[in-house]
Formats: structure tokens, sequence, C-alpha cells
């Protein structure tokens, strides 16, 4: 029965040649194929003319229903594929953003690691760990006593012009700052060791600082030191001087010398600079030591009765020293940095080597 073929079986094969269909392109041949104008039941359409009235009206309705229910199946397939198919493309296109924080997949810009300066203030808290000390953080908005007053800084002191600062304008002319050094941690630190009896004290502070320097190969207006405070029974000028010396040579090896140079702070009598060997130069002299041969790390000297006296610790019983120097000038001598401002121009290229 060629041109009359049984329409249930022509609707049979139109369902398994549907469900075969995997891709989007499988369902639009397919399509053509069940419903289009070669379609069996295209040509069982057209053979109905063949038929009586009565035979040709009843066939015609069950021809209708059966491409009906084809081009039922056809989409439903067509949409499930097309479902399938994005969800694939969504899954191929995924990125799995915590394996680049993992680091277990190199990213787009490889596996990241702290900046320069943070693993050089690790660094140095180790050396000090070392060496016995806690570690301790101060605030870097100040008011004026903890960053000079209580330093023995009071307000027309001309020592004050040793540190351009940068002033937040809340009022009061001049009261409250960013912090030009991390020496009023010392005031913190010391105020509440009186207020808990907990002296003695060993401690360094690392942390940010400011100043209003106009940036050069050894300046930057926000930069970093590391302060150190002792406060302990009998404690001279020795203890200073041979902790100046031990840091120096865990930190940089045997071979950078340091030296004490006579100076001045208000907070500190007497008071030395703390310089090392310029390892750009090997102390020769360059642009970055400025044809001295030396780098100035920092300052330090004896703790000053004035400071003692400050926060209310008994001069009679208790000595100390306290110094201060620069974390980014210790990542420039340590990696022969020539020029301290790469450290804060996020040059991937620059980072990278570190
Ligand atoms: N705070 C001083 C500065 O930044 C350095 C210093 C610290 C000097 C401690 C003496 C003692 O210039």
């Amino acid at each position: 029965m060629s041109g009359h073929p049984d329409i249930d079986a022509l609707v049979e094969e139109a369902r398994s040649a549907v469900a075969s269909a995997r891709t989007t392109e499988d369902i639009r041949a397919v399509a053509a194929s069940v419903t289009g104008k070669k379609s069996p039941v295209a040509e069982a359409s057209r053979s109905l003319g063949t038929l009586d009235p009565d035979q040709r009206r009843e066939r015609g309705r069950a021809l209708h229903e059966a491409r009906a229910a084809i081009e039922a199946l056809v989409e439903e397939r067509r949409s499930t594929i097309t479902a399938e198919e994005r969800a694939s493309q969504l899954e191929a296109d995924r990125i799995d953003l915590t394996e680049y924080i993992a680091g277990t997949t190199p990213g787009p810009a490889g596996r990241g690691r702290p900046h320069l300066v943070t693993q050089t203030r690790d660094e140095l808290e180790d050396v000090f760990v070392g060496m016995g000390f806690e570690v301790a953080e101060g605030p870097e908005i100040e008011t004026d006593w903890f960053n000079f007053g209580a330093l023995n800084i009071p307000p027309p002191h001309p020592a004050r012009g040793m540190w351009d600062t940068f002033y937040l304008d809340l009022g009061v002319p001049e009261s409250t700052l960013l912090r030009t050094h991390t020496s009023p941690v010392q005031i913190h630190l010391m105020e509440a060791a009186v207020s808990t009896g907990g002296l003695p004290i060993h401690a360094v502070m690392p942390g940010r600082c400011y100043r209003r320097d106009t940036p050069d190969a050894r300046h930057l207006p926000v930069f970093h030191q590391i302060e150190g405070l002792v406060v302990d029974e009998g404690i001279t000028f020795a203890d200073l001087a041979g902790t100046i010396e031990v840091f120096t040579t865990a930190y940089f090896g045997p071979d950078i010398h340091s030296r004490l140079r006579p100076a001045y702070f208000p907070f500190t009598e007497p008071s030395a600079e703390f310089e090392v060997t310029c390892t750009i130069c090997h102390g020769e002299g360059c642009r970055t030591c400025s044809q001295t041969g030396w780098i100035e790390l920092g300052g330090c000297g004896m703790v000053d009765p004035a400071v003692f006296e400050a926060v209310g610790i008994d001069t009679e019983r208790w000595s100390g020293f306290a110094f201060g120097f620069g974390i980014d000038r210790c990542a420039q001598m340590r990696h022969q940095i020539a020029d301290l401002r790469a450290l804060t121009e996020n040059d991937i290229r620059f980072l990278r080597q570190f």
C-alpha cells in the first residue's frame, strides 16, 4: 500500500527519526525529512485525491492530526537539544576563579605573591622576633601629642621642621595628622605598659608613614618604617649598638657594614644616625647614595628622660633605647633597586622579579 501507508506507522517512524537527532543540525535535517515537502506525510496527503470522498475526508483528518503530532515531537526534541547545547557551552566557558586564588592553575598573570614591601616587612619582623622582640602596631592617623608632644617636641619646637607633616582638617588647626614616623607607637606601648604593669618592653612596630616630601630615588611621601623600643633595667648604648649590628648582618649578610653617626632627635639622648654600605655601588658612590657610599636607614638613641616623664615611667629604675628605619630603604638596599619609586608603580614586570 505504497500510496496509502499506515498512518500510525508513519508517526512511529517519525518518532524514532526525531529521537535519533543529537544536535541542532540533526534536528533541522530530521524536521525536513519528516514534515517537509518530500516527507511521507506530505506524500500521503498528495495521494488523497485517489480516494473516494468519505475515505478522503476521514484519512485527511487523520493525516492532519499525524502531521501535528510529528511537528510536536520535532519541537520537543529541538528544545531539549537547545537546552543541552547551551548547558554544555556554559560548562566549557566556565572559569573557576578559586583555582587561580589557590594557585593550582597558572592564571593569566601567573601566580600572585605579596608585594616586595610586604615581603621585606615580614623578613624584618622575623629577624627581630628571632632576637626576642614582640611585634606591635599603632594608628596611622595621630594627634599632635603622640606624633610630637609626648616625643619631647612641643608645639613651637624648631625640630618639627625635620618632619614635613600632612595635617588633617578636622576643625582645630594642626591637631590631627598622618603620622610622620612610627615613633608615636612607642608612646602607645609605654602608656599601655604603665597602666597594665607591662614593663619591660622589647618590641618592634612596623607601619606606613607619611611626609610632605617630593618623591625621588630615595624618598617616597608614603613610606614604611619599623620602630624598635626596649625599656628595661640597666639598658645601655652598647645594647643599642649591638642590636643594630646583629640586625644588619642577619638581614643584609656579613659583608654589609653599618655605622652610627652622632645625630639629633628630640626623643633620644644621645642620638645617632644608622647607615649601611650602599649596595648599589658597594661604597664607591653613586646617584642613589648621593656619592657618599652610605645609605641612611634611620635614627636611633637612648630614650630621652623627657619621654619617660611624659608617659609616667620611673627614670630611676628604667632606661631604654629606640630606633626607627625605612622598610622601603631596606628593600632597596637588599635588592639593589636604584629608584624607590619603582615600589609604587605596580609594574608587574618589576614586581614579579621578587
Ligand atoms: N622617628 C625618627 C625618624 O623617623 C627615627 C628615630 C626613631 C630616631 C627612634 C630615634 C629613635 O626620623
